[in-house]
């Protein structure tokens, strides 16, 4: 029997994991992805990973019937490229080329979010349901949109880079990673976050987050569950981008489902429950009814799943 590779690449591990023809994982292996040491080095490290999974599994390599990976960053995924990555700091790397060449085989390459949208269509909080839109809430904000038990991906890939979408009005915008003003990813992400914290904390705002020597995204989480204003004001300012850009894609997209991972989502309703109001605020009622928006079930699988899947779906 065959088996499907996938591969998802972040910006601190790189995981790899071995699914049958069902998507069922059977094995996974975890390595730090080394993203100091360059493309070149990271690219390498995940071949060798590779190779390292099904070495120490019961299958041959000549069972393996696909390979997929997830890059995070700005795909150009006709050409096989990465073409920037706001969180790697990647310029035009030929992913695909590079992978293949190590490998030996034929790689698919899409994008991280991407493909941990696939992940959940295919066997998580999306599972049955044709249309979803999955944010991935971490380092950065990843988007991936399914469009009938598939990824759009657009032109190049570029579809679905829901972190980039520029939401924050000019008047209180900063600068994305990625170069423009005002991304989503500014203000929702675990970086943004955690960036608002420390400005209020400097601005010398009345807050228990000045207790900690290096804030963390869960430290504002649960200053905000223990009633800290301050807290409370930025979770509030996370949740309603993510909601009114919930609202703006409720009517391009009409997804049944949005859903949430990464490890912002694991905050639970303290962040869920202004999402969903906002979301209710600013979108047409027949735009809205039944929409549903629910956590990730994956979790840190969803990523390799839909990697391989690439090779399947
Ligand atoms: C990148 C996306 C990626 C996301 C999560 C964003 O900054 O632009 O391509 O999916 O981070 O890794
Ligand atoms: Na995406
Ligand atoms: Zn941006």
């Amino acid at each position: 029997n065959q088996i499907y590779i996938g591969v998802d690449l972040g910006g601190t591990n790189i995981k790899v994991g071995i699914c049958d023809e069902q998507g069922k994982l059977l094995q996974t292996f975890e390595g730090p992805t080394g993203t100091e040491l360059g493309a070149e080095a990271v690219l390498e490290r995940i071949a060798q990973y590779v190779r390292q999974i099904v070495e120490d599994s019961p299958f041959e390599w000549e069972q393996v019937a696909g390979i997929g990976a997830g890059l995070a960053g700005f795909m150009d995924i006709p050409e096989g490229f990465v073409k920037f990555s706001p969180n790697l700091l990647w310029h035009n790397v030929p992913a695909k080329k590079t992978l293949e060449a190590l490998l030996g085989k034929t790689v698919k390459i899409d994008n991280d979010a991407n493909v941990a949208a696939l992940g959940e269509a295919w066997a998580g909080a999306g599972a049955g349901i044709p249309n979803v839109v999955c944010y991935t809430l971490g380092t950065g904000v990843g988007g991936g949109i399914i469009i009938n038990g598939k990824i759009y991906q657009g032109s190049t890939g570029m579809a679905g880079e829901l972190g980039h979408m520029s939401i924050v009005p000019d008047i209180e915008a900063i600068n994305c990673n990625c170069g423009q003003l005002g991304c989503l990813e500014t203000v929702s992400s675990a970086t943004g976050i955690v960036r608002m914290a420390k400005e209020a904390v400097e601005r010398g705002e009345h807050t228990s987050l000045a207790l900690h020597e290096k804030i963390e995204a869960k430290h504002v989480f649960d200053a905000a569950k223990s009633g800290d204003e301050v807290a409370l004001r930025i979770v509030n300012r996370a949740a309603y981008y993510l909601g009114r850009s919930m609202a703006t894609l409720a009517v391009i997209v009409n997804p049944k489902r949005f859903i949430i991972g990464g490890g912002v989502s694991k905050a639970g309703e303290i962040l869920f429950g202004p999402i969903r109001e906002t979301f209710k605020k600013y979108t047409p009622e027949a735009a809205a009814e039944g929409v549903e928006i629910v956590p990730a079930t994956l979790g840190n699988d969803a990523g390799v799943v839909g990697a391989a899947g690439l090779n399947l779906r």
